[in-house]
This record gives structure tokens, C-alpha cells and sequence, in this order.
């Protein structure tokens, strides 16, 4: 028994050295953009061409590599330069190397005492964001590497909450009259997430109307949190977005944070995707205000391309994220230990066993220094500008807005047989479904991907959302290919 085990170990780890090999031999380190984006197969038949199925007996060695060729073959290639599906694209390869280094010690970010090298990682990468956002240095600034933004921004409301009402931990919500939330109706999903898991419930999310750019319109707050108060709930947490999720907009944040600090409430701002801003002296104006401030979500895994998963919780304030998260557990956190217990960092979190996520990008930080991060997010911004430029006027574009803020531009693209017609409300239907129409030519031909989305509170069908990220590298070449693509793809229709 074990004999046998001992050998399979051994050939998993030649699997591991020959993977590299794999990979390059189907061209999976290939960025030239002359593969396909996707080879798009409907489930049942992609079911049919691979061998899925677990069984009794373990696959040979031949049968796992050509499982891991036919992987490579049917996945979404995101590094593709014709990739702009998602607001994350590729992977840096620097943190891509800092993925597998920390996946092959395969622990928990929880203690000092498992994870030594990779806590100090991780500290780096908090001060160093903590920096970029302005707000004080550890410890009265303070942060954590969680899954994901969906899970910083729950943070945000668990902490705002504590805050307000510390004795919520012991008592829960019984006999506090309704917590309630404010977010932008462009604000991300994960707020009202958050209020369902919190026991806050979705009905007490008021979504603040936008402006003409998508932005939250301060006048709408404000009259919010006072309608809230006229209701008897209780204001605590304004969640302003830097970059929402499909217009790329950025709320007026001073502003916002003047009404949060005159009532009370606390502020978190959602930076999950516009936070990469920061790191350009060009563009981090545009985030003026994240200062002010009490919490702040940023997701390196988005815009920057750090290795999924990469989300950063920071918050102004000293040991708020252990009051508010600790329980105290001693087969875990003995305060007794040989060292100095304040580097267990694991009492901060609501996961116990936490994946090593800063040390990732700690990696790509050190390989590429501060300045290799901010010319990468210059490049990819000017990259959607170029984008933006050159399609603003051309024959069938139609812009969703005037200008952008963030690394997203929303258009339709009308196609020719649909010019120069009364725009009917049946015109606009049938310009929504040549979006879907368009969308799978992409898939079916694989060369390029382009997400779309209608947008229900401004009214509006199916449009194109264009997103571009630091990885990889954008270039104007690849900004003119989409648009000829789409005009190719649309001649007919
Ligand atoms: C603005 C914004 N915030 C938060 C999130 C959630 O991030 P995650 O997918 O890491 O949970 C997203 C996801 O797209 C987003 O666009």
C-alpha cells in the first residue's frame, strides 16, 4: 500500500515538471493573438469529447495528459489579446509564478507558525496598499487579504456595523430597529448579497439614483438617508463604487464623504475595479476622496491581472478588524506561543483556513517595482482611450455615454441595414437581439469576446461593454481588431 502510494506521488510530481512542457507545446504561453480566443462547444457535446467521468479505478498517465491537453484545448484562452469579456483578463506572469510557488507549500494564512515567509508578504502588500489609498500606516490603518470583493465589501458592512452597535456580536439584531444600506443602482450585486446574509435584509438596500455618467447623485443620498430616518430604520453604511461593474463610473466621492461624516455612517467605498487607478500619477485623481473614506475594497485580480483569487480589505481604524471578526479560539491562537503573537494575523478574518493570496502579488510587485505596475495600468488606460477615440463618430457606433471614467466603454454597434431608420421602440428591440447576434458570431468563429448587458434602471437593452487590463499588455493593434471584427461580424445582419 504504501509502495504503491509512494510511486503515484513520484509521478504526479514528473506530471508536475512535464506540465510546464505541455503548456508550451499547446501554446498556452502564446499572447500573439493568432489562436483562437475560445473554441466554443455546446456542454453536451463538449461532454461527449471529453472523458469526464470518475470512476473506481485511477486514469493511466496518458489518460491524465491528454485530459490536460484537451483542458488547454476547450478553455477560454483570457490571455488572448481579443479577451475582453470580463473585467479580468490573463494573469501577470510574475504573480502566476507567485501562485504555483505558494500552492506548492499548499497552507493557511492564518498563523506565523504555518505560514512565516507568506506573512510578511502579506503585511508588505497592506502597507504598501494602505499607501496607495492614503490612508495612516498599520497599525491605526489595517487590512486583509480576503476571497474575492464580493467578500471585502460584506466586510465593510460587518465592521461599519460593529462599529454602531459592538454589542450586535453577542446579541444579534434583535430589538434594533432596521439597518439599512445605501448604494448606487450601478453599485455591484454583492451589497445586497451582503444585506441577505448580514439578516438585514434586500428591502433595506436603497439604491441612490445616478447621473448622466452613472455616478451617485449626492442630492439623491441625502434625500435617502432622510427618508430612511423618517421611516425609523437606521442608516449605517453608504457603499460609494469606484468603477461599477458595467459603466466603469466613479462616484463623486468627496462629496459623498461629506454627507457620511455630517450623518454619521460609515463609508466604504467598492474600488474592486477602479482602485488599479491608483497606482498612475496620471489617473489616481480621479479616485480623489478614497482618503476620506473608512473602508476600502480593491481587487488585484480584476484590472491589474493578479492570479485570481486577489481581493484587499482596508479599513482606517486600529484593531477594528480583530474586534469586530475575533473569536478567540487558543488551539489556534495560543497568546503563549515562542514569538510575538500580533503577527497571527488569522483572528481577523470569518475564515479560519485563509488562502495565500497577498504573497501572489507581492511577487508581481517586487518583479515589476511600483513603477512597472503603474505604467502597465497607463498602458491599459490609454489602450480603452485609443478604443474610445476611435470609435466615437464612426459609421454604426453609438456611444452608451458621452465620456469614461474607468477601463470600461460601453457602446452599440448598429449595423448597416439599420441606419438612417425612425429609431422606434422596435428598432431598438431589434438592435438589442443583433447585439446577442454578434456576441455569437464572436463564439462560434472564436476570435474575439466581448460581454454585453442590458442596463434596466437606465432603461436601456443589450449594449457592448469593451474592458481592457493590464494583462496582457494592450496594444492599439488589438483595440482595431475588435472594431473590425464587430463591423465584419454585423455586415449581413
Ligand atoms: C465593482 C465590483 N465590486 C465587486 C465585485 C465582486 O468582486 P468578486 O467577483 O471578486 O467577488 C465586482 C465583480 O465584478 C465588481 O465589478
Amino acid at each position: 500500500m504504501e509502495e504503491s502510494r509512494s510511486t503515484v506521488d513520484v509521478t504526479a510530481i514528473e506530471l508536475l515538471k512535464r506540465l510546464l512542457e505541455i503548456l508550451d507545446e499547446e501554446n498556452a504561453f502564446d499572447r500573439s493573438g493568432n489562436k483562437p480566443v475560445v473554441r466554443f462547444v455546446q456542454p453536451d457535446q463538449l461532454r461527449e469529447r471529453l472523458d469526464i467521468d470518475l470512476s473506481e479505478q485511477p486514469a493511466s498517465l496518458a489518460e491524465i495528459e491528454t485530459a490536460i491537453r484537451q483542458t488547454i484545448r476547450y478553455s477560454v484562452k483570457t490571455f488572448s489579446p481579443h479577451f475582453h469579456n470580463q473585467l479580468y483578463a490573463g494573469v501577470d506572469e510574475y504573480g502566476l509564478v507567485g501562485s504555483w510557488l505558494t500552492d506548492v507549500f499548499n497552507t493557511s494564512q492564518y498563523t506565523y507558525e504555518v505560514a512565516p515567509v507568506f506573512t510578511l508578504m502579506e503585511r508588505q502588500v497592506i502597507e504598501r496598499s494602505l499607501e496607495l489609498v492614503g490612508y495612516p500606516p498599520m497599525p491605526d490603518g489595517d487590512g486583509m487579504l480576503s476571497p474575492g470583493g464580493s467578500m471585502s465589501n460584506m466586510y465593510g458592512m460587518v465592521i461599519a456595523r460593529f462599529k454602531m452597535f459592538p454589542e450586535i456580536k453577542t446579541k444579534g439584531l434583535a430589538g434594533l430597529p432596521p439597518l439599512v444600506c445605501f448604494t448606487s443602482e450601478g453599485g455591484h450585486y454583492s451589497i445586497t448579497k451582503g444585506a441577505h446574509w448580514l439578516g438585514l435584509g434586500t428591502d433595506h438596500v436603497y439604491k441612490v439614483k445616478t447621473d448622466e455618467l452613472g455616478r451617485m447623485r449626492p442630492d439623491d443620498l441625502r434625500a435617502g438617508i432622510a427618508e430612511a430616518r423618517k421611516q425609523g430604520h437606521l442608516p449605517f453604511f453608504v457603499n460609494a463604487t469606484c468603477g461599477t461593474t458595467v459603466l466603469g463610473a466613479i462616484d463623486p466621492l468627496p462629496e459623498i464623504a461629506a454627507i457620511c461624516r455630517e450623518e454619521n455612517i460609515w463609508l466604504h467605498v467598492d474600488a474592486c475595479l477602479g482602485g488599479t487607478l491608483l497606482l498612475s500619477e496620471k489617473y489616481r485623481t480621479r479616485l480623489t476622496g478614497i482618503e476620506l473614506s473608512n473602508s476600502v475594497a480593491w481587487n488585484p485580480h480584476k484590472m491589474l491581472g493578479a492570479p485570481f483569487q486577489c481581493s484587499l480589505f482596508l479599513v482606517n481604524g486600529k484593531n477594528m478588524l480583530h474586534e469586530t471578526n475575533c473569536a478567540g479560539a487558543r488551539y489556534l491562537f495560543q497568546q503563549d506561543k515562542h514569538y510575538d503573537v500580533s503577527w497571527d494575523t488569522g483572528d481577523k478574518s470569518l475564515q479560519c483556513g485563509r488562502k495565500v493570496d497577498g504573497p501572489k502579488m507581492w511577487l508581481m510587485w517586487k518583479a515589476r517595482g511600483t513603477r512597472g505596475l503603474r505604467e502597465s495600468v497607463d498602458l491599459a488606460m490609454h489602450a480603452i482611450e485609443y478604443f474610445y477615440e476611435r470609435i466615437k463618430g464612426r459609421d454604426g457606433f453609438r456611444l452608451v455615454l458621452p465620456s469614461y471614467e474607468c477601463c470600461n466603454v460601453c457602446f452599440w454597434y448598429v449595423p448597416p441595414s439599420m441606419r438612417g431608420q425612425e429609431e422606434t421602440p422596435e428598432w431598438w428591440d431589434n438592435l438589442y437581439s443583433i447585439i446577442t447576434k454578434i456576441k455569437e458570431r464572436m463564439m462560434v468563429e472564436g476570435s474575439l469576446m466581448v460581454g454585453y448587458t442590458p442596463l434596466s434602471y437606465k432603461n436601456v437593452g443589450n449594449f457592448f461593454r469593451m474592458v481592457v487590463t493590464c494583462q496582457p499588455p494592450p496594444t492599439e493593434a488589438a483595440m482595431d481588431y475588435a472594431i473590425e471584427k464587430i463591423e465584419k461580424f454585423a455586415v449581413d445582419l
